[in-house]
């Protein structure tokens, strides 16, 4: 939610800025704009809509000065306007404000700046951060620094901040709270901004800032404190990943080259876990054999496509582990009265690390006593530094909006952990855990097959663009894939689209067929037998087919299908990892219907890939 960069340096900053805010529009891109160090002013332009407008209104005419800020905007208070747009600037023009998240006391803070003769422009509750920072900074006779270890202690909510003031326009000051900030570390230039890849072309030297901390760059310095001015140590690391992660590598789309690294994600999710004696290797649990023993109940909190990830990993863990696994939407989770005690292990799982939804929830588990391990795609990012222990997905960069190959890392990441609880339990043998090891092995193997034949789900898509709705049906572990693929769909193609549980059809949702339109069904068939579930389904097929629907099936590889107007078939696994294989046709499915229907692929609309507000 809001990419924010910031640069002191040699080069023309808008530069860096407008690259900066390229790669981080994945976080917003309702509005763009950028505030230039110029001495006694600032240069500013913002623009509603995406970067491209802002660069438009740019044209040449952008000043050569060497610092400034950048931001793009994913809208909450005030409309996607050019007014409400950031940087907001003080009365005077000469102090610029860009932000990530909520403040939550703007109202009161309003009233009270408008009491002492602030005057407002903009819609926004950034505005009153701007006017609250110029009064404070003259408090502290020019120190800005100063000014915002002050001003945030008395905001309310979730933010990151970055503020420049013309009169020392090469400082440029952040904070944040519940809300990412990194600096990057050039030689003779500095950075800061939301994620690493802003700046990820310049250097891969980076510095992870904590809760309320306040840092100062200038192109030959940084300094860190607390809110209270105490110097804190700067914890600096290295980027492992290049900057050609981050860009299109010849897709058209970034969701596009994304399912297509799928297949080395999971490996490198994977590789590595079994040792010589069949043991799986997870010390990131931190966790001994008695902890693991005395564990009583697992609760799984994450949102969007990674809550579909838990709702796989319940059907992994009870089946090897014998451990109850509840799965909780994570906004839902936080305001309950969970049970949960030092015997509950809490899974929170979050690509981005900073959804703030998770977040929350998180901290509400652990005040409630339970152990927190995070799976996460992103180094240093928020949950997994609160959390007790965190187990890293290797997907790589994440940047279309809609999530594919972090989903099916987060599905491993579930299934070695479930291996590894079986394994220590006693539950599942030494061999038994090695054969489902080397089965997992093959996966990036099939995925890459079903990669190779996706033709004819193009020509599939051309057919079914027009529908509004789609229906999705599964049963057991094929049901959160079910629920995948109409997530995707409503994402990407703006359809409706609904994912149900096959057994549920007859109790309702069926009266959605209608003949007259033949509505599209598509059904994942479980693999292989196991309680004639494979069965089921077929009956389920049949009976959306007798009230007129169109059929598609999802099925391994030599399996029974009646009645489908098109099979999609996929390799053979054994049944507990079919959801790694039956949800790459469905991102593909949902891919070309919104190229089909001309939607924006990697920023559709009204989302933001991180979703740092609840
Ligand atoms: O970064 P996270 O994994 O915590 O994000 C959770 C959801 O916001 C995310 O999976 C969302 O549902 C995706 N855009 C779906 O493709």
């Amino acid at each position: 939610m809001c990419g924010i960069v910031g640069y002191t340096g040699p080069q023309s900053a808008v530069t860096p800025l407008i690259e900066g805010l390229r790669r981080l529009e994945y976080r917003g891109y309702d509005s763009a704009g950028i505030a230039l160090g110029t001495p006694n002013t600032l240069f500013v332009e913002k623009r509603a809509g995406k970067l491209a407008n802002l660069e438009e209104a740019l044209g040449s005419a952008s000043p050569e000065v060497h610092s400034g800020i950048g931001h793009t905007r994913w809208a909450t208070h005030g409309g996607p306007t050019d007014r409400n747009a950031h940087p907001h600037l003080d009365n005077e023009g000469k102090l610029a404000v860009i932000h990530n998240g909520i403040i939550e006391n703007y109202s009161q803070l309003k009233v009270e700046l408008e009491s002492k003769g602030h005057t407002f422009e903009s819609d926004t509750d950034t505005e009153s951060v701007a006017h609250l920072l110029s009064d404070l900074r003259k408090k502290h006779h020019g120190d800005l620094s100063a000014a915002m270890r002050e001003a945030v202690q008395s905001l309310r909510g979730s933010f990151t901040l970055l503020a420049v003031h013309a009169d020392d326009p090469e400082t440029i000051v952040g904070v944040r709270r519940n809300s990412p900030l990194v600096v990057g570390l050039g030689v003779g230039e500095n950075f800061m901004a939301s994620d690493v890849a802003a700046f990820i072309q310049y250097t891969k030297r980076a510095v992870e800032l904590g809760q309320d901390e306040v840092v100062t760059i200038t192109p030959s310095s940084i300094s860190i404190t607390d809110l209270y001015g105490a110097e804190v140590a700067p914890r600096e690391y290295e980027i492992t990943w290049d900057a050609a992660a981050a860009q299109k590598g010849g897709f058209t789309h970034f969701m596009l080259k994304e399912i297509f690294e799928q297949p080395k994600a999971v490996a490198d999710t994977l590789i590595g876990r079994l040792s010589d004696n069949n043991q799986i290797l997870l010390d990131e649990l931190h966790m001994n054999p008695d902890e693991i023993r005395a564990l009583k109940k697992i609760v799984v909190i994450a949102c969007g496509t990674a809550y579909h990830a838990g709702m796989i990993a319940k059907y992994a863990i009870e089946k090897w582990a014998k451990i109850s696994v509840e799965v909780e939407i994570a906004s839902e989770y936080r305001y309950r009265d969970p049970i949960v005690d030092s015997s509950t292990l809490v899974i929170a799982i979050s690509q981005s690390g900073e959804t703030m939804d998770t977040l929350m929830a998180l901290r509400h588990a652990k005040a409630s006593g339970a152990r927190v391990l995070a799976v996460c795609n992103t180094n240093s990012s928020t949950i997994p530094r609160e959390s007790d222990a965190v187990l890293y997905t290797h997907a790589g960069p994440e940047i279309a909006v809609a999530s594919t190959k972090a989903l099916l890392t987060q599905i491993i990441a579930v299934y070695l952990i479930g291996m590894h609880l079986a394994q220590v339990r006693g539950e599942l043998s030494d061999q038994e855990v090695a054969h489902l090891y080397s089965q997992a092995l093959e996966l990036p193997g099939k995925i890459e097959s079903i990669l190779e034949t996706v033709e004819p789900i193009r020509e599939l898509t051309r057919k079914f663009a027009k529908s509004e709705t789609v229906l999705f049906l599964g049963r057991n572990i094929g049901y959160p894939v079910a629920l995948e693929g109409a997530l995707k769909l409503k994402e990407l193609a703006y359809m409706h689209a609904e994912g149900f549980a096959g057994g549920e059809l007859k109790h309702g949702p069926i009266a959605l067929i209608d003949s007259e339109i033949g509505t599209p069904v598509i059904a994942i068939l479980p693999a292989g037998h196991e309680h004639g579930l494979d069965e089921k389904m077929l009956s389920n097929i049949q009976e959306v087919k007798a009230r007129g629907a169109r059929v598609i099936v999802i099925a391994e590889e030599g399996a029974m299908v009646v009645g489908a107007e098109h099979v999609i078939r996929i390799p053979i696994a054994p049944p507990i990892f079919q959801p790694i294989l039956a949800t790459v046709p469905l991102q593909v499915f949902a891919y070309e219907m919104a190229v089909a229907r001309g939607n924006d692929v990697d920023q559709p609309r009204n989302l933001a890939k991180s979703v740092t507000v609840e």
